[in-house]
């Protein structure tokens, strides 16, 4: 079983990045396979709502190729279980993570499908809990377990070692990745005793006008 780690931080050594690596030294110990995906600091499409993904490849991935979407889908599809990181840009997640789950979800939703995840948020002060709001929309409009924690799953600083000093906010990312790792060994003890995810309906799409 592996994790994959997204740092929605343009920072590859910034806050975020010392929150998630309290997740990672938790799959450690819990001896779970992990990968963490910066997302970098070059520039990211936003969706253009082409639909192209899905009238004409059809196959998971985006019609754009020159940035990292197709590139974490692909990594996506091998993995059990997600962690995604941002920092808080003006009380939401960082724009960069939104373009990138935008497009990621649009053309590859299915590979997260009945996959366990946890979102984190890093901010000096304000806005943790619209910016895991909205991350968590990418989660259950997915068909995706969402782990929680013992309190919501923030950090605050403005610097890793004043991340460091944030010790509940650490626990709380400590116990969201236990629970985690607890969620992908009972679907994979699931799947080994056929209790397999539901066959759920789709194909209904009705909106406000008709
Ligand atoms: C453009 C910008 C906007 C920010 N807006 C907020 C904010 O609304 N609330 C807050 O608490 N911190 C805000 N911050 C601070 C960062 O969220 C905080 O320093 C975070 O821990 C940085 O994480 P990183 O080092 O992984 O990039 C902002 C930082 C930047 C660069």
């Amino acid at each position: 079983m592996k994790v994959l780690l997204i740092n929605g931080s343009s920072k590859q050594n910034g806050c975020t990045a010392r929150a998630l690596q309290e997740s990672v030294n938790i799959l450690k110990e819990e001896n779970i396979d992990y990968e963490i995906f910066n997302i970098g600091a070059l520039p990211i499409r936003d969706c253009i709502g082409c639909n192209k993904c899905a009238a004409v490849l059809k196959n998971n991935t985006c019609i754009f190729n020159d940035d990292i979407v197709n590139e974490l889908i692909a990594k996506a599809k091998d993995c059990d279980g997600f962690v995604f990181g941002t920092p808080v840009y003006y009380a939401h997640p960082s724009g960069r993570i939104l373009s990138l789950l935008d497009r990621v979800f649009y053309a590859g939703g299915r590979v997260f499908k009945y996959k366990p995840a946890f979102a984190l948020a890093s901010a000096r002060r304000a806005g943790t809990t619209a910016s895991l709001d909205v991350l968590h929309k990418y989660f259950t409009i997915s068909q995706m377990p969402v782990a929680s924690s013992s309190y919501w799953t923030m950090v605050h600083g403005n610097t890793p070692v004043e991340v460091e000093e944030d010790k509940e906010g650490l626990m709380t990312i400590r116990n969201a990745t236990r629970n985690l790792v607890w969620l992908m060994k009972c679907i994979e003890l699931g799947k080994q005793n056929e209790v397999l995810p539901p066959k759920n309906e789709s194909g209904i799409r009705t909106n406000f006008v008709r």
